[in-house]
C-alpha cells in the first residue's frame, strides 16, 4: 500500500490526485493519493513532518512550496538543485529526497507528440516567458542536447536569470517580446510559458504570431483552456501544435517512476485528461 499526496495552496482543484489514480490502476498498485493544503501563515516544517509521521511514502510540491521546501529536505537532487524548484519528494530510508520533474516531463511529452525530435532536436528553440516553468523546460531542453534555446519576457533581467543556467552547453540569446516577434520565422520550435492566455484571459497571448513559419511547432504550458488563442492562431497558420495538459501527465509519469520505480503508459489518459478539463 502506497501513500502519495500533493502540498501546496491552494490544491483542491489540483489534477494530480485523478492521473496519480489513473497511474496506480494501471501498474496495479494499491495506495492512495491525499490533498494537503497547507496555508501560507502555517509551518511548514511541522506539516512536512507530519507527513512522515502518516506514512506517506513521496508528495507532490506545487505553489507557492516548490522553493520554500528545499531547505526542509535531507537531499536534493543535482538537476533540482540547479533549477532552485522541488516538485517531487521520495521518503528514502527515513529521509526526504527533493526531485524536478517538470522541465523533463515536459521534454518527454514534446518528444512523444513529435518523435522526429529524438533524432533531431529543434536547430532553434524560443522560450516565451521567464518564469519558474520556463526556468525548469530551459535547463531540460539543455540537459536533452537541444543546441539553441533562446528567452523572450516581458522582463528581461529574468531571462538573463535563466540564461545563467547555461553552461555554455548551448547557444542562448536574450530577446524582449517584439523582437521575438519580428524573428518569429527563424524558429523550429516556439514554447509558450507565461501565464498569459490562461482563463479567465484566454482571448489574450503573449505575442503575435504574424511571422510564423508552417512547419514550426508551436507549444503551450497552459492547458486552461485546452486550446489557448496561441495555439488556434497556429492551427489557423496550418503550424505544429502541443498541448500544455500533455506536460502535466509526463511530469507525473516521472515522480510516479521515483516514487514506484515503474513507468506507467499514457496513451488514452491525455484524451480522458482533456475531457476532464472541457468538463469544468
Ligand atoms: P510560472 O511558475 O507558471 O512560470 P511565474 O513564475 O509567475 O509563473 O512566471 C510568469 C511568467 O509570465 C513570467 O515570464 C511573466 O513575465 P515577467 O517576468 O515580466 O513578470 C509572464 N507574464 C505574466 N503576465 C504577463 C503579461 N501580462 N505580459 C507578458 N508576460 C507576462
Amino acid at each position: 500500500m502506497y501513500n502519495f499526496g500533493l502540498i501546496g495552496y491552494p490544491v483542491k482543484h489540483s489534477l494530480s490526485p485523478w492521473i496519480h489514480e489513473q497511474f496506480m490502476k494501471r501498474a496495479d498498485i494499491d495506495g492512495a493519493y491525499q490533498l494537503f493544503g497547507i496555508e501560507p501563515e502555517a509551518d511548514l516544517r511541522d506539516n512536512i513532518n507530519r507527513l512522515k509521521e502518516n506514512g506517506i511514502n513521496g508528495f507532490n510540491v506545487t505553489v507557492p512550496y516548490k522553493e520554500k521546501v528545499m531547505p526542509l529536505l535531507d537531499e536534493i537532487d543535482v538537476e533540482a538543485k540547479q533549477i532552485g524548484a522541488v516538485n517531487t519528494v521520495l521518503l528514502k530510508n527515513n529521509q526526504w529526497i527533493g526531485y524536478n520533474t517538470d522541465g523533463k516531463g515536459y521534454v518527454r511529452s514534446l518528444k512523444h507528440y513529435y518523435p522526429a525530435l529524438e533524432k533531431e532536436r529543434a536547430k532553434k528553440t524560443l522560450l516565451l516567458g521567464a518564469g519558474g516553468a520556463a526556468r525548469g523546460i530551459y535547463y531540460a531542453l539543455m540537459k536533452d542536447g537541444f543546441p539553441q534555446v533562446d528567452i523572450a519576457n516581458r522582463t528581461e533581467q529574468s531571462a538573463i536569470d535563466i540564461v545563467s543556467l547555461n553552461n555554455g552547453e548551448m547557444k542562448s540569446d536574450v530577446l524582449s517580446l517584439e523582437q521575438a516577434e519580428n524573428e518569429l520565422h527563424t524558429y523550429d520550435l516556439i514554447i509558450q510559458t507565461t501565464t498569459v492566455g490562461m482563463t479567465p484571459n484566454d482571448q489574450q497571448s503573449v505575442i503575435s504570431l504574424k511571422n510564423l513559419q508552417k512547419e514550426t511547432i508551436v507549444s503551450d504550458i497552459v492547458y486552461q483552456p485546452i486550446k489557448t488563442k496561441i495555439l488556434q492562431e497556429a492551427e489557423n497558420k496550418h503550424a505544429n501544435i502541443h498541448h500544455g495538459h500533455t506536460m502535466l501527465l509526463y511530469q507525473a509519469q516521472y515522480a510516479f517512476e521515483i516514487w514506484t520505480n515503474k513507468t506507467v503508459p499514457i496513451e488514452g489518459l491525455d484524451d480522458q485528461l482533456k475531457l476532464l478539463l472541457e468538463g469544468r
